[in-house]
């Protein structure tokens, strides 16, 4: 049911609860100040609405796809935020009552109702600035487009019928400003296919076939590669085609199948090359490179997909037990032998949205940025923001405890040319005690110092997933 979740049991919880209304305003609610070099806007994009009808959606990720646009300008801090116009929103909206599939949530009705239907286009995962346009981005299917303004809806994005299914971590080279991404096709045959956008617009790169049908999110983009780590958590199409469960109920967790480390020559010319390793899960990479004859690959890994695929599933009641779920991972790949050595960082436990300094995507770079928990916790959401040194593991936290409760942590360097850790790192942090959220901005080279600013908004935003900063002012 939607009635909040009794405080204490799952103290975390009631930042799952919806937010219904779309607001538009100047925050006055602040400590501390704005950097002066802090200009521009942060996007962000996550499910807003978990419920309808008293009844909260089966799985996390079946929520409406919400975009907040927060704008750093010389005048201060403004917040808006907007539904993406998606059929799934509007019509469920209108009716207020389930119509469609999601990834874990049925239409009524039962098998017949959802035979041979796919899940809605929720375009709840992350956004994404192209051009004079904002994407909001959802691995199933094409991205929206929106008026980065406004927040206003323009319509479904398919780069000119191109493309179905483009997946929420395209990839920016910050090099040669080629945007990669990827998406996947559950067809007879389950095929990846890469993508590259540059001026001259969307090229599709050679599809490639996989071994089974598998749940892939993310992938990193070095020099030469897209590196793709496909873990063995595998879709049965039949069972969810056929209407017998969700796309969520037709996965598995296949532990007697290896992960494959899948490279794809970025220019598309030569075969993919399938590297088999020991079985483990990730949604998401921090980063990656290539250096003396190794990719060297940095990750959230969970051991398998057990215990995170039944947190997201029970979100607004679940533990979030730490057992089963992620650690930072350096893997380094030997590109002749396909020998692969593992290391893990020493972090607090619950690593999860790692993200690094966008100039380096692809290159050797210092410093990842986590949400985890302080060591020892054994249950809960991610209290902690922390910064790691992937070159000497060294870490510094900032502990948002006991009340708050951190989202991604995005780095803004503070000029072009500044050195790496010089910025501000941007986070959403719900406060359980005032269901507010604020946005704060810590200092990346101070981390577990006071943060520069907490600006408070005048309601919680539901949880979200991911964004994107952009030095321009919408
Ligand atoms: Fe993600």
């Amino acid at each position: 049911m939607t009635a909040p979740p009794a405080p204490g049991e799952w103290p975390w919880s009631a930042g799952f609860s919806s937010l219904a209304a779309e607001r538009d305003y100047r925050v006055e609610d602040i400590d501390g100040g704005m950097p002066a070099s802090l200009r521009g806007t942060l996007f962000r994009n996550g499910s807003g609405r978990n419920d309808l009808a008293g009844a909260w959606f089966p799985h996390w990720f079946d929520g409406d796809g919400m975009v907040s646009a927060i704008r750093f300008d010389e005048t201060g801090l403004h917040y808006r935020n907007r539904y993406v116009r998606t059929d799934n929103y509007v019509n469920e909206t209108r009716e207020g009552r389930i119509l469609y599939r999601g990834f874990g949530k049925m239409r009524p009705g039962g098998v017949l109702a959802n035979a041979f239907r796919q899940p809605a286009n929720v375009s709840n995962t992350s956004a994404a600035l192209l051009g004079e346009r904002l994407l909001t981005l959802w691995e199933g299917g094409p991205p929206f487009a929106l008026d980065p303004r406004t927040l206003a809806t323009l319509g479904v994005e398919d780069f000119g019928g191109k493309i179905r299914a483009f997946s929420a971590h395209p990839k920016l080279d910050p090099v040669t400003g080629e945007l990669f991404n990827f998406g996947i096709d559950y067809g007879r045959k389950t095929t990846l296919t890469p993508y590259r956008i540059d001026s001259g617009g969307l090229t599709r790169l050679p599809p490639v076939s996989l071994p089974y049908p598998v749940m892939n999110h993310d992938f990193v983009l070095t020099e030469r590669f897209l590196v793709f780590c496909i873990g063995p958590i595998l879709a049965n199409p039949l069972k969810f085609m056929l209407g017998f469960s969700s796309f969520d109920g037709a996965l598995h967790w296949d532990g007697g199948r290896p992960t494959l480390i899948l490279l794809i020559p970025r220019d598309g010319l030569g075969p993919p090359r399938f590297i088999e390793m020991e079985p483990f899960f990730q949604f998401h990479f921090a980063n990656g490179f290539e250096e003396d004859g190794a990719l060297v690959l940095d990750l959230a890994r969970y051991p398998d997909y057990v215990a995170i695929g039944d947190a997201l599933r029970n979100f607004w009641r679940s533990n979030f037990a730490a057992g089963g779920m992620a650690a930072l991972t350096r893997l380094r790949v030997d590109l002749s032998s396909g020998a692969v050595e593992s290391r893990i960082f020493k972090t607090g436990p619950a690593v999860e949205f790692p993200r690094v300094d966008p100039r380096l995507v692809g290159r050797r770079y210092r410093y990842a940025y986590i949400a985890d928990n302080p060591p020892g916790r054994a249950r809960g959401l991610q209290q902690r923001v922390t910064r790691v040194d992937v070159e000497s593991g060294a870490t510094v936290s900032h502990d948002f405890g006991p009340d708050g409760y951190a989202g991604e942590p995005i780095f803004v360097p503070s000029r072009p040319d500044g050195e790496e850790d010089e910025g501000v790192v941007l986070a959403f942090v719900f406060d359980a005690a005032e269901r507010r959220t604020a946005v704060v901005g810590l200092d990346a080279r101070a981390l577990d110092a006071k943060p520069l600013f907490v600006a408070r908004l005048k309601h919680h935003v539901p949880f979200a997933l991911h964004g994107q900063f952009t030095e321009r002012l919408f």
